[in-house]
């Protein structure tokens, strides 16, 4: 597969065309951004550990019936995925009160929910990525009823896969934030999973193994993605 001109640049991964005009080249880096991209900083070895974590956690998903932009991991940082149109819905899942939800209900971090949450931002960091509901996500356009309703089935399947393969790795998964795309019609799981975009925390010692570490200046930012890494056991 023939690497072409760069397509985009984003904050944590860069986007390469190739001479197949379905498929793409993900380039995963050791950038990282809080707050919209207000804090800036490097993790390094980030970029490695999230592309193969995300391959990782991808096949398992595809194995459990989700479908995924990914095709073929090409090194350490890059990947060959599906060009798909993504749809601009951060969707966010919570087993754990933390983050926004526990400043927004004024709860502690960490108190186990009755069931999981779901919920949606608009996908625009001019606007701080606004919550929103499926009404507006109709209303604005951003996605049709039958995308909305894969998406969600999507969604609760990823967090059900997910909570108990890092309930195995002794990983409490508090949270996590995935992105759809379109692809010939279909929808299917894009961007990443990893430590940038999901809540980790140790289960005995509840450590956070997580994005929250460089959010929050909480110290030993890569020894956590490195433990993740570690625990997932890849070759
Ligand atoms: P929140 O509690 O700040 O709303 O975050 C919920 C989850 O989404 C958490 O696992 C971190 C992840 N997340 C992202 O992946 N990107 C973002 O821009 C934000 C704000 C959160």
């Amino acid at each position: 597969m023939e690497k072409r001109e760069q397509l985009y640049e984003g904050k944590a991964k860069k986007v390469f065309l190739t001479d197949d005009p379905d498929l793409l080249i993900v380039s995963y880096k050791d950038d990282a951004t809080a707050f919209d991209g207000q804090k800036k900083g490097t993790i390094v070895g980030k970029g490695a550990i999230n592309n193969r974590m995300t391959n990782h956690i991808f096949r398992l998903l595809e194995k459990e019936g989700v479908p995924t932009h990914l095709v073929e991991e090409l090194n350490d940082r890059e990947t060959l995925v599906k060009k798909v149109e993504i749809v601009p819905l951060e969707v966010i899942i919570r087993n754990f009160s933390a983050g926004s939800f526990a400043k927004k209900l004024g709860m502690e971090e960490g108190i186990k929910l009755a069931c999981p949450t779901l919920e949606f931002s608009y996908k625009n960091d001019d606007l701080h990525d606004p919550f929103i509901n499926s009404y507006y996500a109709l209303a604005l356009n951003l996605a049709t009823q039958e995308e909305i309703d894969a998406i969600t089935k999507y969604a609760f399947t990823v967090n059900d896969v997910m909570r108990e393969y890092f309930a195995g790795l002794g990983i409490e998964l508090i949270d996590f934030k995935i992105e759809f795309g379109r692809y010939h019609g279909q929808i299917i799981l894009a961007d990443e999973v990893s430590p940038d975009t999901c809540r980790l925390w140790d289960k005995e010692t509840h450590e956070k193994l997580d994005k929250d570490r460089f959010r929050r200046d909480l110290g030993n930012v890569e020894d956590a993605y490195q433990e993740v890494f570690r625990r997932l056991g890849i070759q």
